[in-house]
């Protein structure tokens, strides 16, 4: 049987007053956890903490970091593990971003559960009163159900970047909650949802698109495509004009790339606040003259990339593809998560996620009217 190495980090307040890495090894096979080597350790010393329950991936309990990465120690094999380990020692690390409790387990409240909590997470019925159940058609809950697959382990909100930057960040975990229940059919306040997040300086528009959420998640919820949704619901749905300034700098983005052909960044900033004579845009322009001297001294921008449009003109087919999609009635939302049933094709079925309530659904375009 296969011999492995793991390096634990070790958090005793009750003992040491700082933490410490304890090594050591276990013999199980390959295709046995992170777990439930943790727990071989365990047997040998009581004192080690991991919160676990499952030990199946449903529960969301055993959030930690294998080798730096964010994920669950019961979905994690120790063969895997070890391919990715430097030297051979498989490293094992409390999830961050959120403060140690003991050895490898956090305290998810502040940062984690606090901020579900303030997306408002429950419907919010547009008849109270009603006795009867609501009826949705299926493919209007097809958009939901990534986010319903959510186990809520906290590993996107361990490697979230800006979380880092900004603990007051809502954070990817509770913005793909707010997403299931924003585009929900049958919640009443949508456009409060959106309005609340949209305003809040920590909130839709403090995502970086770093994508980490998306590549620690191991229930495929996909975090930050949840937060891109939410921004196309406030900006092109219900046209939100945040204080954050984030409908216009969509807006301006857009403008930029069809006329530019391709982004040019150094007009983004002019765009984003309405054009160079603005009067929201000169206080903004004059605010980032020393970043723009730094960068122009470090040679991140040319003075000719800067003043110039190096692709105008050289991709007029782009601002036909903007129109074009812009002149639609209708935006389409494709969904190419589920993995549900297709009635018509039996050959097709594979089981959904377990997640929230386990919902099925099939794969497929969820139209949005646009605004008139
Ligand atoms: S994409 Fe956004 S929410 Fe996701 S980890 Fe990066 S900054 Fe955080
Ligand atoms: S979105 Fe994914 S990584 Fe984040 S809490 Fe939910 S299941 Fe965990
Ligand atoms: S123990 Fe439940 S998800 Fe790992």
């Amino acid at each position: 049987m296969p011999r492995y190495a793991l390096r634990l980090r070790r958090f005793t307040p009750e003992t040491r007053p700082d933490a410490w890495w304890q090594d050591v090894e276990v013999e199980l096979d390959a295709h046995r956890s992170v777990l439930d080597a943790i727990l071989e350790a365990r047997e040998r010393d009581g004192t080690l903490a991991i919160r676990f329950s499952c030990r199946a991936a449903i529960c969301g309990s055993c959030g930690v970091r294998v080798n730096g990465r964010s994920g669950l120690a019961c979905h994690t094999q120790l063969g895997e593990a070890a391919a990715t380990a430097s030297g051979g020692v498989i490293v094992v690390e409390p999830l961050g971003n959120m403060p140690v409790l003991k050895d490898l387990i956090v305290d998810m409240d502040p940062v984690h559960w606090a901020k579900v909590a303030s997306v408002q997470p429950w419907l919010v019925g547009a008849d109270p009163g009603r006795e009867l159940e609501y009826e949705v058609a299926h493919e209007t809950m097809v958009d939901v159900t990534q986010a319903m697959a959510c186990i809520q382990c906290g590993a996107c909100v361990s490697d979230c970047l800006s979380l880092e930057v900004d603990p007051a960040f809502v954070g990817p975990a509770a913005l793909a909650k707010a997403y299931r229940f924003a585009a929900d059919p049958r919640d009443a306040d949508h456009e409060g949802r959106l309005r609340r997040l949209a305003e809040d300086p920590h909130g839709l528009y403090d995502c970086t698109h770093c994508f980490a959420c998306i590549e620690a998640c191991p229930k495929g919820v996909a975090p930050m495509n949840q937060i891109m949704r939410l921004r196309r619901m406030a900006t092109t749905d219900h046209a939100i004009d945040d204080g954050n300034n984030g409908r216009r700098h969509e807006h301006g983005f857009v403008a930029n790339v069809r006329r530019n052909g391709l982004l040019h960044e150094a007009e983004l900033l002019t765009d984003s606040y309405g054009g160079r004579l603005h009067p929201r845009t000169v206080p903004v322009l004059l605010e980032s003259l020393t970043a723009v001297s730094r960068a122009l001294r470090r040679r991140k921008v040319g003075l000719r990339d800067a003043l110039g449009h190096p692709h105008r003109g050289r991709f007029p087919e782009i601002a036909r593809y903007v129109d074009e999609i812009e002149g639609r009635p209708e935006r389409v939302e494709l969904n190419l998560y589920v993995s549900g049933y297709d009635d018509e094709d039996p050959g097709a079925v594979a089981s959904a996620p377990s997640g929230e309530d386990g919902a099925n659904a099939a794969t497929g375009p969820n139209p949005r009217r646009r605004r008139p």
